[in-house]
């Protein structure tokens, strides 16, 4: 866990976090230089790094400011960025009626310095607008928190995703933002930057909640996989995960979960999330060397006064790379399955047994006449 590697000051927030295999090492790159992104690299060989030209980073022009060393040790590069904050009129109307987007491109982003964690690893990007005519964000803050794994487990608060030392956490926080409208949905867009021939699928699944309760969630990957044919098998690359439920409150319980749903993945050809870091690293290219997709995840849906009347949301996600963590069935879940399908086998074992018990004895009780 680096920052601000090279620079001898805050202004700025790049956060380096390197997890390093026997064969590889995987790079996560952090950013607020714009919309808050970060850069997945994964590099050949166990001594790779990462080296920054801060002036041309900090220039209009930043194309080659990141590059990695030894030259030629990248085998797959990606990015995710955090574009936009949607706000949704609630209510009963077909035609979805939205505010002016907050565009976190234009937030400026306090120093993560001094919420820096190197023992729990953890560092938090927390922004306010640039201009605020409505005054939503007077008592408002908008974060982004990070967080690094030094091995496998599950987080000991909700949503207790299952991580390994690969993966990364991010929690978006969104917390005193007065809601422009009484029912307010609230939408997160998320933008995926992928090398060219890999595409980005949506994938649902459930998980259990832990090894200690049986209770099972929905859960949603954002993978990338090589683009195959029709049919064939391709493993993904890197995923973001995440479990359909975002929490109203800072201490989460289950029953401050509220709704999450992704909506409509789509090509985003437009243009490169407008984050200097992932310009300087992808360049210009848009379509030849990469293509970038995008969703809205929104949060709230039916039940948007929750958060008119908490004020608060926080959602996680699991970036990392190849598969998303799979957690195997559960002792407890498996006892339970077992219990719930054999108690009916046993009774109807038990009550054929007792029938043909009864039918023997109803046939020795009358001894055929003679
Ligand atoms: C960083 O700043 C400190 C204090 O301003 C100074 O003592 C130190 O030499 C600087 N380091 C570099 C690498 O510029
Ligand atoms: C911010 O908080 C103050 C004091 O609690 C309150 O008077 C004010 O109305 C709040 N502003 C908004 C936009 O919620
Ligand atoms: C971590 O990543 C490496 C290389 O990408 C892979 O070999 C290893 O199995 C991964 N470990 C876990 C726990 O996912
Ligand atoms: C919000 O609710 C108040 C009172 O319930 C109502 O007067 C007002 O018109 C509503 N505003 C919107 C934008 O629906
Ligand atoms: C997006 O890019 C793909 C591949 O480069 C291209 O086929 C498609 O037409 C583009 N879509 C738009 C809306 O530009
Ligand atoms: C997210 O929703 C907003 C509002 O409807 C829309 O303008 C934007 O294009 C959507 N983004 C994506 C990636 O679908």
């Amino acid at each position: 866990l680096r920052y601000n590697p090279g620079r001898n000051s805050s202004d700025v927030n790049v956060l380096h976090v390197r997890a390093q295999g026997r064969a590889d090492t995987l790079h996560y790159v952090w950013s607020s230089l714009g919309a808050p992104a970060v850069l997945l690299v994964a590099t050949r060989g166990s001594c790779s790094s990462l080296r920054l030209d801060w002036n041309r980073l900090l220039s209009p022009t930043p194309g080659g400011a990141i590059w990695f060393d030894p030259p030629g040790s990248v085998l797959y590069s990606a990015a995710v960025a955090f574009t936009k904050v949607y706000e949704a009129q609630g209510g009963s109307s077909l035609q979805e009626l939205f505010y002016p987007p907050y565009d976190l491109a234009q937030f400026s982003w306090a120093s993560i310095a001094h919420s820096l964690d190197p023992v729990a690893l953890t560092a938090e990007l927390k922004g306010t607008p640039g201009t605020d005519p409505a005054g939503s964000f007077a008592n408002g803050s908008l974060a982004f928190r990070v967080t690094a794994y030094e091995g496998g487990g599950r987080d000991r608060s909700l949503p207790r995703l299952l991580h390994s030392a690969n993966s990364s956490k991010v929690e978006f926080i969104l917390a005193g933002l007065a809601p422009r409208g009484n029912s307010s949905e609230l939408l997160l867009e998320v933008a995926a930057v992928e090398e060219v021939g890999v595409e980005q699928r949506l994938s649902s699944g459930s998980s259990s909640d832990d090894e200690y309760s049986p209770s099972v969630f929905q859960t949603l990957s954002l993978l990338a996989q090589p683009r195959a044919p029709a049919g064939a098998h391709s493993s993904a690359l890197s995923f973001l995960h995440w479990r359909a439920a975002a929490y109203s409150s800072p201490s989460p319980r289950r029953q401050d979960g509220l709704e999450c749903h992704p909506r409509g993945l789509q090509a985003a050809n437009w243009t490169l999330p407008a984050n200097s870091l992932l310009r300087a690293y992808f360049g210009e290219g848009i379509g030849t060397t990469y293509t970038v997709s995008a969703l809205n995840i929104s949060f709230g849906g039916q039940q948007g006064e929750l958060y008119q009347e908490r004020r608060y949301l926080s959602w996680s996600a699991l970036l990392g790379f190849g598969q998303p963590p799979k957690d195997l069935p559960s002792p407890l879940v498996i006892s339970i399955t077992a219990l719930a399908l054999g108690t009916p086998l046993l009774l109807l074992l038990l009550g054929s047994c007792l029938l043909l018990c009864a039918r023997r004895k109803g046939t020795s009780d009358y001894q055929p006449i003679n």
